[in-house]
């Protein structure tokens, strides 16, 4: 319930309004969110490169309403490749479709995501194309897979969540394709997903048994330690080694995890999401715990609270 409303939410342009001039949710969403620059988003690149840990540069976004706003995130997206290599830092980065015009024209998008995948590969990086809502799914797969018959600079995100996930595995690591496996993060119909957690979580493991025996180099995307023993047991089983996958988690999440991971040897990347556009994602995660929705109310009611206490006296 209160993830659908969160979800629901995240829609709202007025509450992105609000949100994200109010001092205290900008300073909460700092938890979730590099900062607002490039910069910002290096410095924390740094660091997390300093403790061992690979990154993926997200240029927060999405839904762009014309075709200008669309060729300025990707031109965008190439700076950050520049910068990746200027700095010599471990990273790649990631992008939403919805931010390159996907909502707005298939080809412009296609146009845009190929100059920046030519880039990434010319640079010996990659691009990671995150995955969205399921209306989006099939022409994201589509651009991905013409992308990747030209070079292996891009792959995708499978979501446990989706009923189709199966066969995309199938079909993508029929083509040699990266894939990074999450849970799934939207609000979906019960037509399209499963609606129940223990169902998502038998997926995830049933579709990470199929990517890791593949010889292709994936990403294993979750917080959930559950998911990640069984993935470490599955590997140890099968003795495919540490190097040949890594664990990926979103920056300011489970970092205790984050730190057991590369302390055993694993290979571990953090997504870090930076720039003004942080409404939606910061929504998305809000809703993935309501723990955090507890705590973001009595930090948000606290001033009001304390100034009404003395009246109530
Ligand atoms: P689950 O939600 O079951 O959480 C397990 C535990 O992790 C929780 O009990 C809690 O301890 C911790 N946790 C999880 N989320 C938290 C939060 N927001 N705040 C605090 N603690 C939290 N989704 C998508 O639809 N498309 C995409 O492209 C991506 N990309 C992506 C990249 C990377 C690197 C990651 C890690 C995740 C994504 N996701 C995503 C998000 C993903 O689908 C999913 O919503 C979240 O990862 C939460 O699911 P978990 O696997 O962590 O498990």
């Amino acid at each position: 319930m209160m993830r659908t409303i969160l979800l629901q939410m995240a829609a709202s342009p007025r509450l992105a309004g609000w949100v994200t001039t109010n001092s205290f949710t900008r300073s909460m969403a700092r938890r979730f969110v590099a900062g607002e620059s490039l910069d910002q988003a290096v410095q924390a690149a740094r660091t997390m490169n300093r403790m061992g840990r690979k990154v993926s540069l997200d240029y927060l976004g999405e839904s762009v309403g014309n075709e200008s706003e669309a060729r300025q995130a990707g031109a965008t997206c190439a700076a950050i490749l520049e910068r990746i290599a200027a700095e010599g830092l471990d990273a790649n980065i990631s992008v939403k479709l919805t931010q390159l015009g996907l909502g707005i024209r298939q080809d412009l998008c296609e146009e845009i995501l190929s100059g920046i995948v030519e880039r990434a590969a010319s640079a010996g990086n990659f691009v990671r194309v995150d995955m969205e809502g399921s209306d989006y799914t099939q022409r994201t797969l589509d651009i991905v897979r013409r992308l990747r018959q030209r070079t292996a600079a891009v792959g995708t995100v499978i979501q446990a969540y989706l009923y189709r996930s199966e066969q995309d595995v199938k079909d993508l690591l029929a083509i040699g394709c990266r894939i990074r496996l999450c849970k799934g993060a939207y609000k979906e119909p019960a037509g399209v997903a499963f609606p129940g957690k223990a169902d998502v979580d038998e997926n995830y493991v049933r579709l990470m048994h199929l990517l890791l025996p593949s010889g292709i180099f994936h990403g294993i995307a979750t917080h959930d330690p559950m998911m990640i023993s069984a993935t470490r047991s599955f590997a140890g089983q099968r003795k495919i080694s540490n190097g040949s996958f890594e664990f990926q988690m979103l920056y300011g999440i489970r970092t205790d995890l984050q730190e057991q991971l590369v302390e055993d040897g694993f290979g571990l990347r953090v997504y870090i999401p930076f720039g003004r556009d942080w409404f939606p994602y910061f929504m998305r995660r809000l809703a993935e715990r309501p723990a955090n929705v507890g705590f973001f109310l009595r930090q948000t009611l606290r001033p009001s609270l304390r100034r009404r206490s003395p009246a109530a006296k």
